[in-house]
């Protein structure tokens, strides 16, 4: 195994672990809730997002453990955002991580209480002293995710997601959507790592550039997968975005072009790591590893 699946590996299990200890466990007369949101959080996915979340902290020296935590926390923002992203009303998609989706396995009311509750969960991680033992550093931790994830970023992408279904938007649109429906959490993740660790705002634009680039590369990558994927590495459905008709990068730009596309923007990404050398080389491969991928 590379250096990068080595860490990225290692990564993965210990932000499982600390996932799997925050959240509740199945009791009393609520414990379908609890089994729905281990079902969807737990035991699967890539968790690129907490390894971006780590590598970044790294760079500044702060505590592991701490970074664990805002990792597990946007990874439960990012769950709960695939669970509602799969309900009948948006994407209706009934298989995930290669698994039935939330709403297939229990029903639509469980899996909408599920995206409510783990993302209820991520902020009041966020919120507690073990992350972070500076109050001021929480609550800007706490602030970034909820302009991450809110109408400005995730939400608001996801809405003009919607409404490329049965719009013709074009490539302007269609790159604000992918930056806040995806780039704006990836870039959560860079920076988190500078507000953990205090660092000065060149640092933290620097992570957030990168950040912005790669998200872009992934999302268009995860566009290209819809086409040319297979389901039995990716998890779920293919063709979906197709089947309802919506406007991608690829629907627009065709496979070559989105393809090219992502390579450019990921060499942007790798380019604005230049600040650390080779303190960020895991970074810089993380993005040409992202379209690269197959799954
Ligand atoms: C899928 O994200 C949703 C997008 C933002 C494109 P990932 O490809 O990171 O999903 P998991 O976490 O690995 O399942
Ligand atoms: C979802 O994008 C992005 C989110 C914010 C959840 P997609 O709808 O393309 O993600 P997949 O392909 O279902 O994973
Ligand atoms: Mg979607
Ligand atoms: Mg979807
Ligand atoms: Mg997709």
């Amino acid at each position: 195994m590379g250096e990068l699946s080595e860490a990225m590996h290692e990564c993965a299990s210990r932000v499982e672990r600390m996932m799997s200890l925050l959240l509740p466990h199945p009791s009393g007369a609520e414990a379908r809730l609890y089994e729905a949101m281990r079902y969807s959080a737990l035991g699967g996915g890539k968790r690129l997002r907490p390894f971006i979340v780590s590598q970044s902290a790294g760079l500044f020296g702060v505590d592991p453990r701490c970074a664990i935590r805002v990792g597990a926390a946007v990874e439960f923002i990012h769950s709960y955002s695939l669970v509602h992203d799969d309900l009948p009303g948006m994407d209706n998609s009934d298989l995930r991580r290669g698994k039935p989706s939330c709403h297939t396995a229990f029903d639509e009311a469980t899996a909408i209480l599920v995206g409510d509750a783990l993302q209820t969960l991520a902020f009041s991680v966020l919120a507690a002293e073990e992350t972070h033992a500076d109050a001021f550093v929480r609550c800007q931790l706490v602030a970034e995710l909820a302009r991450a994830a809110g109408h400005a970023g995730m939400c608001g992408g996801q809405m003009i997601d919607m409404r490329a279904e049965t719009e013709e938007l074009g490539i302007g649109a269609i790159t604000r959507m992918q930056n806040m429906k995806t780039g704006r959490l990836f870039s959560f993740s860079a920076v988190s790592g500078a507000v953990l660790g205090r660092a000065s705002r060149r640092h933290y634009q620097a992570l957030q550039t990168y950040a912005q680039e790669l998200g872009l590369a992934f999302q268009i990558t995860d566009d290209l997968l819809d086409v040319t994927g297979d389901p039995e590495l990716t998890g779920k459905p293919q063709g979906q975005d197709q089947q309802a008709s919506k406007e991608t990068f690829v629907s627009i730009l065709g496979v070559d072009r989105a393809r090219s596309q992502a390579r450019i923007l990921c060499e942007q990404a790798a380019k604005a790591l230049e600040l650390w050398g080779d303190s960020a080389h895991l970074l810089r491969e993380l993005a040409y590893d992202v379209i690269d991928r197959e799954a």
